[in-house]
């Protein structure tokens, strides 16, 4: 079995933070999304990955990655030209993938759940493909899909005003090779993509058994902004533990569960967990509430910032509240008391609610 994970895209909906870097890379809880992808492939006992990515942002992706050896893996890196549709990913990484099963894992998608059991239940039907759906309350926003009584897909829609089910495609597939024929009988839809619900319903009209599991934990698609804050609270109410390896002085109060890195210090400020913090930040005279990540060379001061994520080199100074806020990297925001209106700075796509 092998795994292919897809790293290309636009990630317009993550814009500006996607304008200068790639959304698969954006952390949640200090950590890029890409590596608990890769965990859960790992977890599954798969170690040869192959990841899509694109012109825009491949470097970038291979240099955080590397080869893998931080999960004793193999990975393959394969470029998508364009962003033509995640059909045409399979297509393109066909070499890498010859004629092995694989399971396709979506690079900005997050589960609560290992995929263990899912890749094992693979095994066991000798379907074709194996979809893994998540109840929704809102089914009209994804791809759905009609499910038999025995678990059979009978059909895949992609956004339904009408939909037969509450059951969402999440960004985790498991094809045998039989998908790769499917691929080479589609054509590109209205939007000009190759899409995989084509290609899956393709395998169906051919006859083929196209199966379901549906996950129990919660799923996140990390392709907005509130859906990473939310991602990011998930995270680090599971993940994060008390950790303090930076300088807290005798000030400032840490209460719950806080990770500071050694190279970090907290002056006359209150944390309350769960909250993580980068290496060579420094925090003063602030408050930092619950579900913040803080990345490094961060500096806040005298401000207030809770259920954010703040990047890399970025400062926060003399703010009073900062809320569901995601900053990127080298942002400053600061308030300056001389002036009564704002001056601002900001770039292309950026939302500013004040
Ligand atoms: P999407 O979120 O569907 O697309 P996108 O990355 O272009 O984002 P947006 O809608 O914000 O513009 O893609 C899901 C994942 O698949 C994501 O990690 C990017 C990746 N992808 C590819 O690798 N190749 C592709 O051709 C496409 C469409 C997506």
């Amino acid at each position: 079995m092998k795994a292919l994970i897809l790293s290309g895209g636009k990630g317009t909906r993550l814009r500006p933070l996607t304008y200068s870097g790639a959304k698969q890379l954006v952390p949640v809880a200090n950590r890029p999304i890409l590596f608990y992808c890769i965990d859960n492939i790992v977890r599954a006992g798969i170690r040869d990955i192959g990841i899509i990515i694109s012109p825009e942002t491949g470097a970038e992706i291979r240099e955080t990655v590397g080869s893998g050896s931080r999960w004793k893996a193999k990975i393959t890196y394969i470029l998508q030209d364009t962003p033509a549709g995640l059909a045409h990913a399979v297509k393109t990484a066909s070499k890498f993938l010859k004629n092995s099963p694989f399971v396709m894992y979506l690079g900005d998608n997050l589960i609560g759940r290992d995929i263990k059991k899912f890749v094992e239940d693979f095994g066991r039907k000798k379907a074709d493909a194996m979809i893994l759906l998540k109840e929704v309350d809102n089914p009209r926003q994804f791809g759905v899909a009609e499910v038999g009584r025995r678990g059979n897909i009978i059909r895949l829609i992609e956004k339904p005003e009408d939909p037969p089910s509450n059951l969402a495609l999440v960004g985790v597939y498991l094809f045998s090779p039989m998908i790769h024929k499917a691929v080479d009988r589609i054509k590109p839809s209205r939007r000009g993509e190759l899409e995989i619900t084509d290609a899956i319903q393709e395998l169906i009209l051919m006859g083929r058994p196209v199966k379901s599991f549906v996950l129990d934990s919660w799923w996140l698609d990390t392709g907005k902004k509130d859906d990473l804050l939310t991602a990011n609270a998930i995270v680090l109410d599971e993940w994060c533990r008390n950790g303090i390896e930076g300088t807290v002085d005798r000030a400032s109060k840490v209460l719950g569960r806080v990770m500071l890195s050694p190279h970090s210090v907290v002056k006359g400020s209150t944390i309350r967990g769960p909250v993580v913090i980068g290496d060579n930040t420094v925090i003063e005279n602030s408050f930092i509430g619950p579900h913040t990540s803080i990345g490094d060379d961060v500096r806040i001061i005298n401000s207030s910032v809770e259920h954010s994520v703040i990047l890399n080199g970025s400062e926060v100074l003399n703010i009073e509240r900062v809320e569901e806020s995601l900053i990127g990297k080298r942002v400053k925001i600061f308030r300056n008391n001389g002036h009564k209106a704002f001056r601002l700075m900001v770039g292309d796509d950026s939302v500013v609610e004040v």
